[in-house]
């Protein structure tokens, strides 16, 4: 970590603007965002558009209401999982919140529901599904809510690519893959398969020991730069990591750099994560004497070295909750989590590194109108937006979640 820059001589007005501008709620409308019909949300046209007409134009409070009554009506029949990342609106309905570390544990013990609502993206409800009993039905409010950095390695190119390094490699030495969590359930039966696993933010490093036991090298999907912040915090050179262009033959790569690198980074990332900048991590830091940044490991390389600290959700909310009273906080992460972590820390200066960043665009799919129609039609007896892996993707990918739950 590069040290802080000093910022002793500041004037105490210039630090105070400098305060409000990054907590401007007209830099971003997520700061004041309040349930509002769901046809009045103006991305709902890339939502899923099947959900009952009834439900468009319910009030927040209307919604609010019809929600507490389903969840009392299912009772312990059904677990609700919510990730950080989730607007206050929807998260005040999880029994259980976390990262997806955190969450996949939850879905894991989830012995006794029938149903598990997630408030999430898809690969996490598809992760849910695979970690709980076989007759558990796990839910997906909004089936819109992807991930887009989970689609940038599509099976067919990872598993093309998979081929090309073990043609070069001839045998001469052993990849281990290693996929994100942030991936399509085939890629997570695919590594299990291969003695690979599954990692989070919060395990990487443990899961690159684990690769590094058995084999030579690592092949890291989808997200580069949680690669790479991994590799390096384990004492890995950035040259001896490369990055695979899955649009490109060869990944854009020679034998030679293949034959070269101890870590085989996919070209994929998360846009949300990608805006946060060095120069934005300086400006701060000159603006506000005495700031801490923290930032999650899906940041660029150069952000996470800039920064004081960097962790998985879950770490960023203790890290912050366990500082002094009086602390200053630049947070490089979604904007629902920096604004919830805010008004939990009363005593403290927390807001976002990035004063325009937005929240992540998938996970903020899931709109109370979601809820209410999936948990109805639970009590109604019907399964709607039902997330199921097929049996024999379940059985490898089931293999690769467990070796990562078990690391210790
Ligand atoms: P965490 O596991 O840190 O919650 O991250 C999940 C994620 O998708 C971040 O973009």
């Amino acid at each position: 970590m590069t040290p802080p820059v000093a910022t002793t001589a500041l004037d105490p007005a210039a630090t105070a603007e400098a305060l409000a501008l990054y907590s401007d709620p007209e830099t971003c409308p997520s700061d004041s965002l309040a349930p509002v019909p769901l046809a009045e949300e103006r991305a709902f046209v890339a939502w899923q558009q099947d959900i009952p007409r009834q439900y468009l134009a319910l009030s927040g409070d209307e919604l609010d209401r019809r929600i507490r009554a389903a969840r009392a009506a299912l009772g312990a029949r059904l677990v609700v999982l919510g990730h950080h990342y989730q607007r206050d609106e929807v998260i005040q309905y999880a029994d259980f919140t976390g990262d997806s570390f955190k969450l996949a544990q939850h879905a894991a013990n989830a012995k006794d529901a029938e149903f598990v609502l997630f408030c999430g993206v898809h690969f996490m409800a598809e992760s849910a599904d695979i970690l709980t009993r076989p007759d558990v039905r796990v839910i997906l409010p909004n089936m819109a809510a992807g991930c887009s950095m989970a689609d940038m390695a599509d099976p067919e190119d990872v598993y093309e690519a998979w081929d090309t390094i073990q043609d070069v490699l001839a045998g001469s030495a052993k990849v281990v893959p290693l996929t994100y969590m942030n991936s399509a359930a085939s890629l997570k039966a695919f590594v299990g398969e291969r003695d690979g696993l599954v990692c989070t933010s919060s395990n990487a490093p443990k899961t690159f020991e684990y690769a590094f036991a058995r084999g030579e090298k690592i092949l890291f999907f989808p997200d580069q730069h949680l690669g790479r912040n991994t590799g390096w915090q384990m004492g890995i050179p950035l040259d001896e990591m490369v990055l695979w262009n899955w649009r490109r033959p060869m990944g854009g790569l020679t034998p030679d750099d293949i034959r070269r690198a101890r870590v085989i980074l996919w070209q994929g990332h998360c846009s949300t994560h990608q805006r946060f900048t060095v120069a934005q991590v300086e400006k701060a830091r000159a603006e506000i004497p005495g700031l801490r940044v923290i930032v999650h490991p899906e940041c660029r390389w150069e952000v996470v070295q800039a920064a004081d600290d960097s962790g998985s959700t879950e770490r960023i909310i203790k890290v912050v909750s366990e500082s002094g009273p009086g602390s200053t906080w630049a947070v490089g992460t979604e904007i629902n989590l920096v604004n919830r972590l805010a008004r939990a820390n009363p005593g403290k200066r927390v807001f976002c590194l990035d004063p325009v960043v937005c929240p992540c665009s998938t996970m903020y799919r899931i709109h109370p109108a979601y809820l209410a129609w999936t948990l109805e039609e639970l009590v109604a007896g019907r399964v709607v937006n039902e997330v199921r892996v097929d049996s024999e993707t379940r059985k490898w990918a089931l293999v690769a979640l467990e070796r990562m739950l078990a690391l210790r």
